[in-house]
């Protein structure tokens, strides 16, 4: 099969015939139909993935069509339509028995752990705990966004952030994380407030019901408190940015919550005083339990929530390498997905 293939980091891919997977015991194999292109592959091609084992092949917000099931899976047949969180839980452990598949011990995540969906297929273990059976009214590309981005929103903005009506949620850095929380924080009923570089994704940011958009700028943090009379309920890096966490925390009112979904590779600083004295909250996401994939669902098939509104860009194969790399200077606005 086709694939993408890192063979050094952040030297820029290629794309190469490499063996197609056989699913493991309790897997499937998938024919990727959608793919998105995420910054987290972009961090993983940088090399600020200590999980990821050179060669190998990126890839984890997908959606296909399974070609072949591994021994032992009930329930799932070559022909179903199906999306995974890019989190593949064990369904074992303490925290799956508990519901909260997105911080399993064992988890394995393709295009990190091992070779992901930038290919023309890709295998997914512990099938039976993960897949996602597509609604008929789904298409492929609208569904790969919910095998990342747009599911860790929706749980960064409504499970973890607990976001409610009437409430100011401040949205730093409108990427495919950022207009997807824009989406589910303003279906919520939130007044969003979007914070960005590129005067096109702010006005993606708009028509996604952002009601305010601030230019990132050094006064972000006032422009901020004067928008929301004192501070925001809710504030979310939604990039992975020091520079962004530092503003957000500043332009919380006091008990609000930041919710950190943009991965901090060098760490970052907290004022922790700042932390206690104001009481607030910082909250870390990851991805999304599958088992909760049907709220969600329900919320896209009603059409209160529209994921495919955020797709702007359709590539194929070959056209990643150069996609990649461009990431490292900006963000197309929107979302790009990938067609191998
Ligand atoms: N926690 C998780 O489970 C999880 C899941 C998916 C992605 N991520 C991470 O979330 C982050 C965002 O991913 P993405 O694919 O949406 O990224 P993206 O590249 O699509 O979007 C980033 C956005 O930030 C904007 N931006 C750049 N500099 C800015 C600044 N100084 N102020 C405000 N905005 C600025 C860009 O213009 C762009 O619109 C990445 O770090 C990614 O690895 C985490
Ligand atoms: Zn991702
Ligand atoms: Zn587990």
């Amino acid at each position: 099969m086709r694939a993408i293939v890192i063979e050094q980091f952040g030297v820029l891919p290629t794309i190469q015939d490499v063996p197609t997977p056989e699913p493991a015991a309790g897997g499937v194999v998938l024919r990727v139909e959608a793919t998105g292109l995420c910054r987290s592959d972009w961090h993983g091609w940088q090399g600020h993935d200590s999980d990821i084992v050179l060669p190998h092949v990126p890839g984890h917000e997908l959606a296909g069509t399974i070609t072949a099931v591994g021994e032992g899976v009930n329930g799932w047949q070559v022909g179903d339509r199906v999306t995974t969180p890019f989190i593949c839980a064990c369904g074992q452990c303490e925290q799956c028995k508990e519901g909260n598949h997105q911080v399993c011990p064992n988890q394995l995540q393709p295009g990190f752990n091992y070779w992901g969906s930038f290919a023309e297929y890709v295998a997914l273990p512990f099938a039976e705990v993960n897949l996602v059976r597509m609604p008929e009214s789904l298409d492929f590309d609208t569904a790969a966004g919910l095998g990342c981005r747009f599911a860790t929103s929706f749980r960064a903005v409504h499970q973890v952030g607990r976001v409610e009506a009437g409430e100011n949620v401040v949205i730093f850095g409108c990427g495919g994380v950022g207009l997807s929380a824009v989406m589910i924080a303003a279906a919520l009923g939130a007044r969003v407030i979007a914070v960005d570089t590129n005067p096109a994704a702010l006005e993606l940011a708009r028509s996604y019901g952002a009601t305010d958009t601030v230019q990132a700028a050094p006064e972000t943090v006032q422009a901020i408190r004067d928008l929301t009379g004192g501070g925001a309920h809710v504030t979310m890096d939604a990039l992975g940015s020091n520079e962004i966490v530092q503003q957000a925390l500043l332009a919380l009112r006091p008990r609000g919550r930041h919710l950190q979904v943009g991965l901090l590779p060098s760490g970052v600083r907290l004022d922790v005083s700042r932390l206690i004295g104001q009481e607030l909250e910082w909250l870390g996401s990851h991805g999304m339990a599958a088992h909760t994939y049907p709220e969600m669902l329900d919320l896209v098939a009603s059409g209160n929530l529209r994921p495919a509104d955020l797709i702007t860009r359709t590539i194929g194969l070959d056209e990643v390498p150069e996609a990649l790399d461009a990431l490292t200077a900006g963000t197309p606005a929107g979302v790009t997905v990938i067609r191998p």
